[in-house]
């Protein structure tokens, strides 16, 4: 597996690691008719207009084949409502290459760039009911905040986990 910078040439994969890693993750959490009727196109749109943020970083993972398995972007925290600089706006994985230890590996990398940001603390969000918020507590995460988003249509719970020193992630690595 390979860890690199994502480019516009990547959209394409990314957007279908993005929809079916939806599609596994969210299952029984989001409505199905929001999961099936997410749309290449318009994701591809998105992390083209994403990657053209200059404060923003973006990874993507790929496999022995060249196929991109998964992402992770971070960057500044997005909404100045905390104390926090730096945060993991999402990290995604095919299902088929979760829990081999890719996670760690690809928040390394996305925490080394927010690093070299000088940020110093960090943030990421979760929603409530996904079972992954285990990752960001194997990671050394702490619930710091909570509120309620409106998503699909529905409200639902995230919880943010925080770390004081961003550095302390690493430990965890
Ligand atoms: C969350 C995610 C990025 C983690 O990456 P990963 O490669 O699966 O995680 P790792 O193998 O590095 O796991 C490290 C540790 O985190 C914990 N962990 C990871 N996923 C977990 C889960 N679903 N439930 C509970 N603990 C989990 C475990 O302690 C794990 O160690 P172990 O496998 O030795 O027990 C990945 O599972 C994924 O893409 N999940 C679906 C998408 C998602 O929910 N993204 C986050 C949205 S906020």
């Amino acid at each position: 597996m390979k860890i690199r910078i994502a480019t516009e040439e990547d959209v394409n994969g990314m957007a279908n690691v993005h929809i079916n890693s939806w599609k596994t993750t969210y299952k029984g959490i989001l409505p199905d008719q929001y999961l099936s009727s997410m749309n290449l196109e318009t994701k591809k749109k998105n992390w083209l207009r994403n990657l053209k943020m200059l404060h923003n970083v973006t990874f993507i993972a790929e496999n022995a084949n060249g196929e991109i398995i998964g992402f992770a972007a971070g960057g500044p925290e997005q909404t100045n409502d905390w104390p926090i600089q730096g945060e993991v706006y999402a990290i995604y994985f095919l299902k088929e290459y979760q829990r081999q230890g890719l996670g760690r590996k690809m928040i390394k990398a996305v925490i080394h760039e927010l690093m070299k940001m000088e940020h110093k603390n960090l943030i990421i969000w979760a929603l409530k009911d996904n079972p992954s918020c285990g990752f960001y507590r194997a990671i050394g995460g702490q619930v710091i905040a909570e509120k309620t988003v409106k998503m699909a249509g529905i409200e639902l719970i995230e919880v943010g986990f925080g770390w004081e020193d961003i550095k302390d992630v690493l430990l965890y690595l």
